[in-house]
């Protein structure tokens, strides 16, 4: 299999799954307790229908939308994820080159492995920053002054990690940031040499938008969920939200809500963006999925501040979906992931094009011009008998 072989998300994933050592594929795919939630935010999408209008004239297509602030020429953007250049040695920089040929957003997480810096100068299409509160208040302000410094576009606060997940896949795997050596996983790593080749002789990893404050996650090999549970502020409550966005003092967004009352208390603090989000599944396993979230948030607040369907989006009938029932944009971590770890940039890009290319031909079927043309009335949900 390679990367031509690559037609769709799923196929990505296969080909991830022949290039990654067992503990690093289960990072990404896994998710929490039983991943009930992982498969229902992509079941979510399969349980509403579309109603395509014909006859509507649809040479010509605009799916740009404008988002946080900066118009965008697709509604789809790569969410923020951690540890990227474990999964490929070009990590966030292909992302950021592919988000940028593909003229959208993209986010890089706290536990991102390339710096606030590098990003900030590397490409000039809208950057999002994933911020985490950790209990070392110095490092919370001093990635946000370094994002500012280095013109990020938009600050994502993460709220649905007050605690780490139960992700059984990584405790089998014995899965930590950076890689740990285990008898078990030594089999996996032998058995992916072209992975761990590139992973012992390039770049050293470390996580640089936290070591000047933290050895955890960076020099010290730990589970994701020792270092949420040891190193997050687990008082953090809405005064810490509203007290970080004023520091921020630029684009505000909160990454997690997943109800109508956090949604009002978002529009309340002056947050310009809400992602309705359950981290991929990997938190809260029974969450709802976000899609089925959506109708009832932007019922709520629609106008008032941005939503964005966030999780198990896979095709670009997922995303006209979304935007269909309320959001004014969706996002995605593992839809751009599976294909970094399968075929570093080009993978970006090829998985990129294929869903621009999805939601362009799936817009002229639906009869719409403009992303802004679908609503609720070509979309209907398969209620239970
Ligand atoms: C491997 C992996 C790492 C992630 N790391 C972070 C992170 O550091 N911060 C964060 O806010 N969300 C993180 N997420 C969640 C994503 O931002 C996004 O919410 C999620 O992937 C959406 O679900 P999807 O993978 O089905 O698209 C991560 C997700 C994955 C799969």
């Amino acid at each position: 299999m390679k990367l031509t072989d690559c037609h769709n998300v799923e196929d990505f994933r296969a080909l991830a799954r022949r290039r990654l050592p067992a503990p690093v594929f289960h990072y990404i795919d896994g998710a929490a307790d039983d991943e009930t939630t992982k498969g229902r935010n992509t079941q979510a999408f399969q349980d509403a229908d579309l109603i395509p209008n014909v006859l509507g004239g649809v040479e010509d297509i605009d799916m740009s939308i404008t988002l946080m602030g900066r118009k965008i020429a697709m509604p789809l953007f790569l969410s923020p994820t951690a540890l990227q250049r474990l999964f490929h040695w070009q990590g966030e920089r292909a992302v950021a080159r592919a988000a940028e040929k593909f003229g959208t957003w993209f986010g890089i997480s706290s536990l991102a492995t390339v710096s606030i810096e590098e990003v900030g100068a590397l490409v000039s299409t809208p950057k999002l920053f994933q911020l985490y509160i950790h209990k070392d208040h110095g490092l919370n302000r001093s990635m946000i002054e370094r994002c500012k410094a280095a013109r990020f576009d938009a600050l994502a606060l993460t709220v649905d990690t007050i605690v780490g997940g139960n992700r059984e896949r990584c405790l089998r795997t014995g899965f930590t940031s950076p890689p740990r050596l285990t008898p078990a996983s030594a089999v996996s790593f032998a058995a992916h040499p072209g992975w761990t080749l590139n992973y012992l002789f390039r770049e050293k990893f470390h996580l640089p938008n936290l070591d000047t404050h933290v050895d955890a996650g960076s020099n010290v090999a730990v589970s994701v969920a020792d270092y949420f549970n040891t190193m997050l502020d687990r008082s953090m409550d809405w005064t810490t939200a509203e007290r970080i966005r004023a520091e921020w003092g630029g684009t505000f967004c909160l990454k997690g809500i997943m109800s109508v009352e956090d949604a009002k208390r978002a529009v309340a603090i002056g947050a310009d963006a809400i992602m309705i989000s359950n981290h991929g599944g990997r938190q809260l396993d029974g969450s709802r999925a976000p899609f089925d979230q959506i109708a009832e948030i932007a019922d709520a607040v629609g106008g008032q501040i941005e939503i964005i369907c966030d999780g198990g989006v896979k095709r670009g009938t997922h995303a006209l979906k979304a935007i269909a029932a309320g959001a004014n944009a969706c996002s995605g971590g593992r839809l751009y992931l599976y294909a970094l770890a399968a075929a570093g940039q080009p993978g970006v890009e090829r998985i990129l094009g294929k869903l621009h290319d999805e939601i362009e031909r799936d817009m002229r079927l639906m009869g719409v011009t403009s992303v802004t043309d679908l609503g609720r009335d070509q979309l209907r949900w398969r209620r239970p008998d």
